[in-house]
């Protein structure tokens, strides 16, 4: 049993593997967060409430209600009743009232876990026990339930809350906020590790230590965006990769988000992530409901090392769905940096013959098949081959692909329209906006109202077309602006601030439809590089483009952040032409490849126009991918470099190597990275220690064209001799057996 209640403190705790999460119900009335750390048995923690101390509660003390509301750690704050902290949940009711208290009526705990209808969210395999506690709360003056949902799963340390709303009142309410999770945590001497960036550099690292006050980051951008990830760890100041408190959160959604660390008055850390509240309003009728996306909140005292691993296998075991999760993906060659707009036929041919001559497998054809799209001014929605640049449309390069043995893939970029476009001019309406007020365009489109279902139909119905007669066994999905001017045409005033939330819930039908109808078709999300790189959408595709920044050096800092939160099996990553189109920056093409599998590995170039000694390279590579991707898939990833100079791990001052190591999880073999960024003179040789090997296993590998045999232990606390290489981004990886003796 993982979850317990027990009847004379009332408390519940939630016990994983190696965790354990504590709350309780106080003065019969109210719940409240006691702990969440390393394991414990099932035993009493209420003290840690500090009741006595204070008798504010209200049924001992009446008087000083308001101090109990504005210091005890609630587990689901709501406000203007005392509590003026940062709520987690907030109303307007029908007189225009805002205050709001919930509080406990029953609860339930069961095998299994709620399914979030039109929401992506984990599930068990089947063989992996989950248990859930669910906690009914209702403020009375309104009617409304708030169903508070705590899934543990027997495999992992994450706890995964969930939040729906349900108005069992008469009147209509407003929903300002719902987000989902809050929690109290009793230390106020934290860092805050955020993931900010920037078109083409995503998920930068930044650890600040939390002062008193609030610090935020969010997106109000219509989805997660490249400027901040929907992600966040507190730390204690001594945590690195290895060790230390970590306590991690994020959500499973790829629209607004807000999340907020709040150091306060008695020096608890409030934490909370969920939508973001900001021009965010539901309304609620009686009788409906409203259900906030699943957060998942992971601690790990291993440092933050830990708490990426437990979101990867969580997220590998119970949130991708697809088939292709578990197998090797197709090494692909995608023309995007190779002709962007420019191409032909007879060019695309020529790419993909000598491509599948050296051993790609996939062959994706990018941005402007359609329409008239010789640029990015025009075409958008308008889902038919353009005939002048591929005559006859898609089936002879389709079968050319084909023919030489590859798969085919293909852009869209569905959510869009632009100005000059057949489906624009039919239906302007369909596009988000305000009416008599200019639309802002970015990259010369607009976006499209995907909260309407008339919209997605047409849209699917286009893309049907395409993918029902055309060997397409691949999809990359695209989106390169962020909304403005939030209107829809199809919406009562009441309901406007409703569409940034309706409009995810669009996009999640229409990928829901393709990942349906096309169950074996592999899905790559992609946001103008990463700009929606986030959980929700690993629900719908197992691979996700991480930037449009390929250069192997920016890849390091930006693959490092990704992985704090997500597997890097899901990291779409390529080798790009050099000088880099992003940088111009030159580095070598094996170094390219090494840094590209740290992720799902492809190619992003014209092949037709490399060098020989590079293309002679690309057989080889191909076959190291298919030898080790399933380390880089299931196995454990260590990180053991800092490619940011030490700002995410202070104990791990440098910055001129950057490293990291997969190893199985039965501990049976290894694959180890080593990328040297900047070369120094007069050097000696660098101590790396490795780490996740079994101490006590004999490990063989090749290094320095010898076989070599060491013990896990060794190589754990000492390492490997790796010289002063010659030159800046130069790696080494390295392949290691365990060997029985
Ligand atoms: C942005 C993507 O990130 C690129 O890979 C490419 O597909 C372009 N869009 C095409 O417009």
């Amino acid at each position: 049993m993982m979850i317990q209640y027990l009847e004379s403190t009332k408390q519940f705790q939630l016990n994983t593997q190696n965790t354990t999460y504590a709350l309780a119900i106080a003065d019969d009335a109210y719940l409240l967060h006691i702990y969440w750390g390393k394991k414990l048995p099932f035993t009493d923690l209420t003290y840690l409430l500090r009741l006595k101390e204070n008798p504010f509660t209200p049924t001992q003390n009446e008087r000083d209600r308001a101090c109990f509301f504005d210091t005890v750690p609630f587990e689901y704050p709501c406000g203007g009743t005392g509590d003026y902290r940062e709520p987690a949940f907030g109303i307007e009711d029908m007189g225009g009232f805002r205050a709001c208290n919930l509080t406990y009526l029953s609860h339930r705990i069961y095998c299994g876990k709620p399914v979030l209808q039109g929401l992506p969210h984990t599930f068990s395999e089947i063989h992996t026990p989950m248990e859930t506690l669910e906690i009914t709360m209702v403020d009375k003056p309104t009617g409304l339930t708030v169903l508070l949902s705590y899934t543990v799963f027997a495999d992992s340390d994450a706890i995964i809350r969930s939040v729906k709303v349900r108005n069992d009142g008469t009147e209509s309410c407003k929903l300002t906020r719902v987000l989902s999770c809050s929690v109290d945590i009793d230390n106020e001497r934290l860092d805050m590790l955020t993931l900010y960036g920037s078109w083409a550099r995503e998920r930068q690292v930044s650890r600040v230590p939390i002062g008193h006050g609030k610090q935020r980051i969010d997106s109000l951008r219509g989805e997660s965006s490249h400027q901040y990830s929907p992600f966040f760890a507190l730390l204690s100041p001594q945590t690195t990769e290895q060790q230390g408190d970590a306590y991690g959160f994020t959500i499973i959604y790829s629209g607004n988000f807000f999340a907020q660390a709040e150091l306060t008055q008695h020096g608890t850390t409030r934490a909370q992530i969920g939508i973001n509240p900001d021009d965010f309003v539901w309304q609620l009728n009686p009788t409906e409901e409203f259900q906030a996306p699943e957060a998942v909140m992971v601690y790990s005292a291993e440092g933050l090392g830990g708490m990426s691993r437990c979101y990867h296998k969580l997220f590998h075991r119970h949130l991708i769905r697809s088939q292709w999760k578990d197998k090797n993906r197709p090494v692909l060659i995608n023309n995007w940096e190779a002709t962007y707009f420019d191409f032909n036929l007879e060019k695309l041919q020529h790419i993909a013959k000598e491509a599948a001559a050296l051993g790609i497998e996939l062959f994706v054809l990018d941005d402007g098949w359609f329409g008239h799209r010789d640029s990015d001014n025009c075409s958008l929605g308008d889902w038919k081959p353009d005939e002048r640049k591929l005559p006859g449309g898609l089936q002879p390069l389709t079968d050319t692909v084909t023919e030489l043995g590859m798969r085919f893939g293909l852009w869209f970029e569905p959510e869009m329209v632009s100005p000059d476009s057949d489906l624009y001019r039919a239906h302007p309406d369909w596009a988000i906006q305000i009416p008599n007020r200019p639309m802002t365009l970015c990259r010369a489109q607009y976006v499209l109202d995907m909260s309407r279902e008339e919209v997605r139909d047409a849209i699917w119905a286009q893309m049907k077309q395409i993918l029902d007669n055309h060997p397409i066994s691949y999809v990359k999905w695209d989106m390169n602006r962020q909304l403005t001017e939030l209107g829809s045409a199809v919406l009562p005033a009441t309901r406007q601030k409703e569409l940034w939330h309706r409009y995810v819930l669009g996009v999640y039908d229409l990928m829901e439809r393709l990942v349906t109808e096309y169950p074996d078709l592999l899905l790559e999300n992609c946001s103008g590089g990463g700009a929606r790189f986030d959980p929700g959408m690993l629900y719908y595709s197992p691979q996700i483009w991480s930037s449009d920044d390929t250069d192997a050096r920016e890849r390091l800092r930006i693959q490092y952040g990704a992985s704090l939160f997500m597997p890097p099996s899901a990291m779409g990553a390529h080798v790009s032409v050099c000088p880099n189109h992003a940088t111009g920056r030159n580095t070598p093409f094996d170094t390219r490849a090494n840094v590209a599998m740290n992720g799902t590995f492809g190619y992003e170039l014209d092949v037709t126009k490399l060098s020989d000694e590079d293309k002679a390279a690309i057989p080889e590579q191909i076959h190291r991918y298919h030898r080790y991707s399933h380390l880089v898939r299931n196995g454990l990833q260590y990180r053991l470099g800092d490619p940011f100079g030490g700002s995410a791990c202070a104990a791990q001052m440098h910055n001129g190597w950057d490293a990291w190591i997969y190893v199985a999880e039965d501990g049976s073999e290894a694959l180890f990275t080593f990328v040297q960024i900047t070369a120094e003179a007069n050097l000696r040789s660098r101590k790396i220690a490795l780490a996740g090997l079994q101490p006590d296993a004999q490990y063989q590998f090749e290094w320095n064209g010898q076989q070599q045999t060491m013990l896990g232990a060794v190589l754990n606390e000492c390492g490997v001799l790796i010289p002063n290489l010659w030159g800046d981004m130069r790696s080494v990886q390295i392949y290691l057996q365990r060997v029985n003796e």
